[in-house]
């Protein structure tokens, strides 16, 4: 057991100093731990006695790296650098165990000792590039001197972890063992003493490789999608390069490259989402269960792409599942998609023929509701259409017992409505998968008016289960994501094309901003019928008046579908995805407009891009303060990881607190009093505007939305 009071303990055994880190949940080198590390390690080092000293964690982690929560402040001293100069200057050898991870400044500290000994599972990386930091304890120094330059800049940039076993083949660490990591290290230890072995400085060695411009365009192209719109990249470039020069003139360096980073826009909005997608997990008055849900077997009724790919989310996390719809047929279309699907998983290298059987094993197939009986949770995913659901959701109620969840995969009806067609409509809620839902990072959870909170936890389970990053959403219009959408977001794209722009100005303009691709190419490759009948069922809840998406319904009207039909807001030669531009489209948006007397006009990009973003951010703040979202952060999270919002600039509600609130509410009043219409300001963004406030702060203040009031 860790003690908190004790987060870094120092023992002798015989000849070896051990040093043991124990802060959890993640082992993050927070100041406490600084200074209690640096007080054991002058312990070790100044008694004649030891002739070893070793580092291990407490825990099944070695450690996630320096404490984020720090970096917004100058960091306290002993710094993390002061502790790694005390290691690697050291008289006697000092050895890091790594277990579990070893991350960014865990990682870096490790590479200041003069040997690494790692557990076969553990996994060690820089992954700062990912919260848009160049590593700055070394890292970049230490790094190219052990695995050579080129090595250390595609770990870098890519920030992803590697395995023990791949580590071991770079140099990076020393031995990989099998079995109890303390005992070996510590067994390493005492034959390094009984060998005579002593301190191996890494700041001693020098680099092998020397960086050239072309390794380095290679390395950036190969990470170009993942890096697009960064900075972060070319400043851990250079870094690297120092690596080359003295080891203190090479540390001063990265020093200045890390700071300079840390303050970037772009580090404090990945750090912001970083945050934010933990605590949309956390929905207050929601108990923590003593005791989670047995998540074991799973129901889903409705076997089309939705309910298949539901189905192969759950076998993936291990969960066997009965795929229960009353169409032969249509099971046996889902059966040949899962196959589909996983051959060519395996055919990509992303798993083994062995694990795609037994994920394909976990699935049964059943006609009969029956099949449902003994599930811990069910989900319908039938056709969006409010009777069929009723009914289903009903007949699931009375077969399985009370305790057991039931949710529905509804993205346009009521989940009050469809939980009151059962008897218990305090276990029902919705659970809102995104297309493809067996890949799709985001889950939206639907809470209706009488979803207990039991419920609610229960299904923040299963997203952690399903390792998706869950959001609350109050059962309104289009939850949380879909109305920022249709109400701001396309809405203003479809407005800005009758008004004179082309499908294609208006993509490229917001691509160039970040998004991962612009509206009108994302309508093409969701099928321009399936957001119209979307916005057909939405509008059965609420209407919306016309010009509302006139033109995506009348490509629809004329069968032009999208990628699937080769013709949408594009032409799609020979079923390619290449999306070019159509003569034919352009003449019935001007046709559209004629009919609506809009005088059209050229349109710039920065137009485009300014009055898609407001739209977004104004209909963001109507959510937020309407209690559907119960923070702005949840809305960041929906729009970074559901709807391809540039995590870099983290999320629409940070991006209006990085432009300032006030010039927010300027440029939306400026658009309303030009084009009128919908385009009213968010009575939230004129509040909190006037406090000189900010979506940030609002979320800090106490407050209870509908999200958060308890069932009544
Ligand atoms: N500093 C401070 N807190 C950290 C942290 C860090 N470096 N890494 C994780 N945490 C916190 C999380 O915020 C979370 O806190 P919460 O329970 O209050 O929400 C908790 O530790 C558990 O993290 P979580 O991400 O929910 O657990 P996980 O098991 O899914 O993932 C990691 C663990 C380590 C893989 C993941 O947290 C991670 O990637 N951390 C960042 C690592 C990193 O970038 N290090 C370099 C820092 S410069």
């Amino acid at each position: 057991m860790s003690d908190p009071s004790r987060p870094v303990t120092y023992d002798e055994l015989g000849c070896v100093g051990l040093i043991r880190i124990d802060n959890p949940p993640v082992n993050a080198l927070n100041h406490e731990v600084r200074i209690r590390l640096a007080d054991a390690i002058m312990r070790a080092t100044k008694n004649p006695q030891i002739k070893a000293v070793l580092i291990i964690s407490g825990g099944n982690m070695f450690s996630a790296g320096a404490d984020l929560k720090e970096f917004d402040a100058p960091l306290a001293e002993p710094s993390l650098q002061q502790l790694q100069n005390a290691l690697e200057t050291a008289p006697v050898p000092v050895v890091a165990a790594l277990s579990g991870l070893a991350l960014g400044g865990g990682l870096e500290l490790a590479l200041a000792c003069h040997y690494r000994i790692a557990h076969k599972d553990a996994k060690v990386g820089l992954p700062e590039i990912t919260l848009g930091i160049v590593p700055g304890a070394g890292g970049t120094q230490r790094m190219p001197r052990l695995i050579g330059s080129r090595a250390a800049l595609e770990m870098i940039l890519s920030g992803a972890p590697i395995t023990a076993a791949d580590a071991k083949a770079k140099g990076l660490v020393d031995e990989v063992v099998d079995g109890d990591l303390r005992d070996s290290a510590i067994e390493f230890c005492e034959r390094l003493v009984h060998d005579g072995l002593g301190p191996r400085p890494t700041r001693n060695l020098t680099v092998s490789d020397n960086l050239d411009e072309s390794t380095i365009s290679e390395i950036l192209r190969a990470d170009a999608r993942a890096l697009k719109g960064r900075t972060t990249q070319k400043l851990a470039v250079d870094a690297i390069k120092a690596a080359t020069l003295p080891f203190a003139e090479g540390i001063a360096i990265e020093a200045a490259i890390a700071n300079k980073s840390l303050a970037s826009r772009e580090s404090l909005a990945l750090r912001h989402v970083f945050f934010a997608e933990r605590e949309s997990g956390k929905v207050e008055a929601v108990p923590q269960p003593t005791k989670q849900p047995e998540m074991n077997r799973v129901a889903i009724v409705g076997a089309g792409t939705m309910g298949s790919g539901i189905a192969m989310a759950f076998a993936d996390a291990g969960r066997s599942v009965a795929l229960i719809d009353n169409d032969n047929a249509a099971l046996t279309r889902s059966r040949d998609a899962v196959r589909s699907n996983y051959a060519s998983g395996v055919k990509r290298g992303r798993l083994s023929q062995e694990n795609a059987d037994e994920r394909m094993g976990r699935i049964s197939y059943s006609t009969d509701l029956a099949a449902a009986t003994e599930a811990d949770i069910a989900i319908e995913a039938v056709f969006e259409d409010m009777d069929l659901k009723k009914k289903v959701l009903s007949r699931l109620d009375s077969i399985l017992s009370a305790d057991r969840l039931i949710a529905t995969n509804t993205s346009t009806l009521s989940v009050t409505e469809l939980g009151r067609a059962t008897a218990h409509p305090n276990r029902v809620l919705g659970l809102h998968f995104f297309v493809p839902a067996q890949a799709s990072k985001l889950l939206e959870i639907v809470r209706g008016k009488d979803t207990g909170f039991d419920t609610l936890a229960a299904a923040l389970h299963v997203a952690k289960v399903l390792k998706k990053i869950p959001v609350v959403s109050g059962d309104a219009f289009g939850f949380i994501g879909n109305r920022m959408m249709l109400d701001g977001y396309f809405r203003e794209a479809e407005q800005l094309l009758l008004e004179g722009a082309s499908p294609q100005q208006v993509d490229t303009a917001l691509e160039e901003f970040g998004f991962a691709m612009g509206p009108q190419r994302v309508s093409d490759l969701g099928g321009n019928d399936v957001g119209s009948k979307v916005r057909i069922q939405l509008h059965k809840r609420e209407r919306r008046s016309d010009p509302y998406f006139v033109i995506a319904d009348r490509l629809t009207e004329l069968g032009r579908l999208g990628q699937k039909t080769g013709r949408g807001f594009y032409r799609y030669p020979e079923g390619g995805r290449d999306a070019f531009p159509d003569p034919d489209v352009d003449e019935l948006i001007e046709g559209l407009a004629a009919e609506r007397s809009i005088v059209r006009r050229e349109i710039s990009d920065e137009e485009i891009v300014e009055r898609c973003v407001l739209a977004l951010i104004n209909v963001g703040a109507m959510v937020l303060d309407e209690g559907i979202a119960a923070r702005a952060s949840d809305v960041d999270v929906v729009w970074t990881s559901g709807y391809g919002f540039p995590r870099y600039l983290g999320g629409p509600m940070f991006y209006a607190d990085t432009l300032s609130l006030e010039h927010v509410v300027k440029r939306i009043r400026h658009y309303h009093e030009k084009l009128g219409h919908y385009r009213r300001p968010a009575s939230l963004i004129e509040r909190l505007a006037a406090e000189n406030s900010t979506f940030e702060q609002w979320d800090r203040r106490p407050r209870k939305g509908a999200v958060l009031t308890p069932a009544l």
